[in-house]
């Protein structure tokens, strides 16, 4: 089976580290074999989740996001750390990604039984360990099977080389681990897709 998977970062910034370090982790799964949708959530009108937009107007852009999460075996998710948690960008979209969107549909049906593989970049020297473990215990609690491998990038404003790859030879050898637990474990579960 090819795997697919869907790939975000939590930071809308332009020259988002997050996003720096997700599109080495996109050229990793694709030369592993798996397709993936590499997205933009600034792409993505999404508001704020809000029960009465949910009860009135879905938002067009929450359900076509959902519809992603639905389509795909696994994730891959950069997160920025904001003041000890992942980003509300990134927590914003999960929470619309998570809610139902047809009569009678089974719960979670876009994060149960998925897999995900975490990393974060951060000025900091800590990586974004805070951020990342707050990431992990959302996905731990709808259902999604989180790699335990994972990237933590510290000092990560000197990190990157001018062609966009990793200084060092430890995090770029993390970060390959983590993308092939993530399909190892996606050809595993192998959950059903839209
Ligand atoms: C609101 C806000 C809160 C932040 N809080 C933290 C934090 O708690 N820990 C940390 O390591 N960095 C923190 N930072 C710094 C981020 O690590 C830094 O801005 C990083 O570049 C964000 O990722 P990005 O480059 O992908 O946007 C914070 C930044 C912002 C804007």
């Amino acid at each position: 089976m090819t795997v697919k998977l869907l790939a975000m970062a939590g930071s809308t910034r332009t020259g988002s580290l997050n996003q720096a370090l997700l599109d080495l982790a996109v050229a990793e799964a694709r030369a592993r074999g798996a397709e993936v949708t590499a997205i933009r959530l600034k792409d993505f009108a999404l508001p704020l989740y809000d029960g009465d937009l949910e009860a009135n107007a879905f938002p067009p852009a929450a359900r076509e996001l959902k519809a992603l999460f639905v389509a795909h075996h696994g994730f891959l998710m950069a997160t920025p750390e904001h003041n000890g948690s992942t980003s509300a960008v990134m927590k914003n979209a999960i929470d619309w990604a998570t809610r139902p969107t047809e009569p009678g549909e089974a719960g979670l049906v876009a994060f149960r039984g998925k897999v995900a593989g975490l990393m974060a970049a951060s000025i900091s020297p800590f990586g974004g360990l805070r951020g990342i473990t707050h990431l992990r215990q959302i996905l731990g609690t709808i259902q999604t099977v989180v790699a335990t491998e994972q990237v933590l990038l510290p000092f990560a404003q000197n990190a990157f080389d001018e062609a966009g790859g990793l200084k060092e030879a430890l995090p770029a050898q993390i970060l390959g681990m983590t993308v092939a637990r993530v399909i190892e474990l996606a050809e595993k579960l192998q959950p059903p897709t839209a």
